[in-house]
């Protein structure tokens, strides 16, 4: 290891394909902050030993993905409130107390989401109908944020309707002034204006088994990023307004891991300008 240079990565299964490394390295060229950004493979079985063995070595902050977020919120010390609520961490944070090393445990997932949608996308969500397909970690990260914006409704579906049912009602219970609901990927019926692909069916290449009448007339934004995803082309072919792949929630949670990090703030519309273009 070299010891001077701060060394930070992102954990989780699959990660090859991980832009990360590179949106941090664009970051510390723009803030001239030397430091080094790594990939590093591990499901949730090899997690709490392959973070624990990353920060041993002197490594200064992680992010989490996929299928890690979980067991990220169970190997910290504490959380930070927005994770505690959501219940899965993307950024961990060391830091030292009474001589000892501890982490702390965050989640810009959320924020990073609304960020694209307000400030890239230019999308309003107050008074919205808003659609969340999926009620795993990566919908569980952003669910509360979106509930925040005072939109018209919340609808939460999932392929396993119980899981969304539940979500549902404990963001209620958060949030009493929201009409939110859970349901199954075969309720939907009705169209939204905007529907938010929190699934990792892409991963497959495979498209949440929803009727095309829902994204008819909506923006369709995935969470995954790679250009146009299977999701988007789908909801393009079915009348979608719009669509957008993740890659500017990427780069919105990743400025916001920076900054907890080095405590320097980034500027996000060059790097995703960047990105975007291929450079
Ligand atoms: P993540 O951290 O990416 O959210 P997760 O917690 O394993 O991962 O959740 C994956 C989500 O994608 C779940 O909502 C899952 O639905 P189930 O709860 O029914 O398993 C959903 N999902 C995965 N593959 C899917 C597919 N082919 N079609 C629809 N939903 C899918």
């Amino acid at each position: 290891m070299n010891g001077s240079i701060d060394r930070y990565a992102v954990i989780g299964d699959p990660v090859a394909h991980s832009m990360s490394p590179r949106v941090h390295a664009l970051f510390a060229a723009q803030l001239a902050q030397e430091l080094t950004y790594d990939r590093i493979l591990a499901g949730v079985d090899a997690f709490a030993a392959a973070a624990g063995e990353f920060f041993r070595a002197g490594g200064r902050g992680l992010n989490v993905t996929v299928p890690c977020k979980f067991a990220a919120a169970d190997w910290v010390d504490e959380l930070e409130p927005q994770a505690a609520a959501a219940g899965v961490v993307n950024t961990i944070v060391p830091f030292t107390e009474q001589a000892t090393v501890r982490f702390r445990g965050h989640n810009t997932d959320g924020p990073g989401l609304l960020g694209d949608l307000s400030e890239n996308l230019a999308e309003p969500l107050a008074g919205r109908r808003l659609l969340l397909l999926g009620a795993g970690g990566a919908v569980n990260g952003v669910v509360r944020h979106l509930a925040g914006q005072a939109p018209r409704e919340l609808v939460i579906a999932n392929r396993t309707d119980a899981r969304a049912q539940a979500l549902a009602a404990a963001v209620h219970a958060e949030f009493p002034t929201v009409p939110i609901r859970g349901c199954s990927l075969a309720d939907l019926s009705d169209s939204f204006d905007l529907v938010i692909n929190g699934t990792s069916a892409g991963l497959t290449e495979q498209v949440p088994a929803i009727s095309g009448k829902v994204v008819h007339g909506a923006l369709c934004y995935d969470m995954v990023y790679g250009g146009e995803t299977a999701f988007c082309r789908w909801a393009l072919a079915e009348g979608a307004r719009g669509v957008s792949d993740g890659l500017g929630m990427l780069v919105e949670q990743a400025a916001l891991a920076f900054t907890l990090w080095t405590g320097k703030v980034p500027l996000t519309q060059p790097v995703l300008a960047e990105l975007r273009a291929g450079n």
